[in-house]
């Protein structure tokens, strides 16, 4: 992966003096666009320029876990939190892009991983926009979670492990779903009839079977603020 590093100076002149900011945009991976004679454009409003109108730095926070574990009410419930804080946010959640963008993908492995490559992108530019991205997706796959942190740049991208037991999000069955997992009426359900990799070293870790939802949301709200 190559990056672009710009710099922006202290800017004195403004009414409210800005740090100095050095952001990395990850470049386009050539190797595999099918659009070679395409060249990359840059306006003068950038994602610093929106970064700073803002106030706040854009990053990406990557929620993973299990069917029911509570990652979207977490990221919804936090979005809540930073939203009333004046923060701009957008929460991208799995079942809503399948109405969507991601309609015509199943569920099988490959139809999972180019989900996450869409949004990947969705996310890469939403942060260029300048949005703090809020992303709701069970993402089982350790392989594909690294492809998204490859698309989005590690420096903005930072995983939240949602994590709690399968016998809890079974016993939530908020969608019913497991149910018919057990009975063999929906196919690769993660868990269940297809896998889910522990993340080994996520940047958050906020226990749902453990911790009340008040806690978590503290806690997540707590390390976003700390590394915008
Ligand atoms: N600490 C907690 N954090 C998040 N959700 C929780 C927590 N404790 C219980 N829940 C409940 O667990 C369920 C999680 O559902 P949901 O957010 O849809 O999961 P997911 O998006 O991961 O599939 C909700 O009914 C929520 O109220
Ligand atoms: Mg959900």
């Amino acid at each position: 992966m190559q990056y672009q590093a710009i710099l922006i100076g202290l800017d004195v002149f403004s009414a409210f003096a800005q740090p100095l900011y050095i952001t990395c945009y990850p470049l386009p991976d050539m190797s595999t666009c099918k659009s070679p004679n395409t060249v990359v454009y840059r306006g003068n409003i950038d994602r610093c320029a929106r970064e700073r109108q803002n106030g706040h730095r854009s990053k990406a926070f990557w929620f993973t876990g299990l069917s029911g574990s509570g990652k979207s009410t977490l990221a919804h419930k936090v979005e809540e939190e930073l939203y009333a804080q004046g923060i701009r946010t957008y929460v991208f959640d799995g079942d809503n892009v399948r109405h969507g963008l991601c309609g015509d993908l199943s569920f099988s492995p490959e139809g999972r991983s180019e989900n996450l490559r869409r949004i990947g992108e969705m996310v890469k530019l939403f942060l260029d926009a300048g949005t703090l991205c809020l992303t709701a997706f069970i993402s089982p796959l350790k392989e594909d979670r690294e492809k998204v942190r490859r698309i989005v740049g590690a420096d903005d991208f930072f995983e939240i492990y949602v994590k709690c037991s399968l016998d809890v999000c079974e016993k939530r069955d908020v969608k019913g779903l497991y149910k018919l997992a057990r009975a063999g009426k929906i196919k690769n359900y993660t868990g269940i009839s297809a896998p889910y990799d522990e993340p080994e070293h996520p940047d958050l870790v906020v226990e749902t079977h453990r911790c009340d939802l008040a806690t978590c949301v503290d806690q997540i709200t707590a390390y976003i603020h700390n590394h915008l």
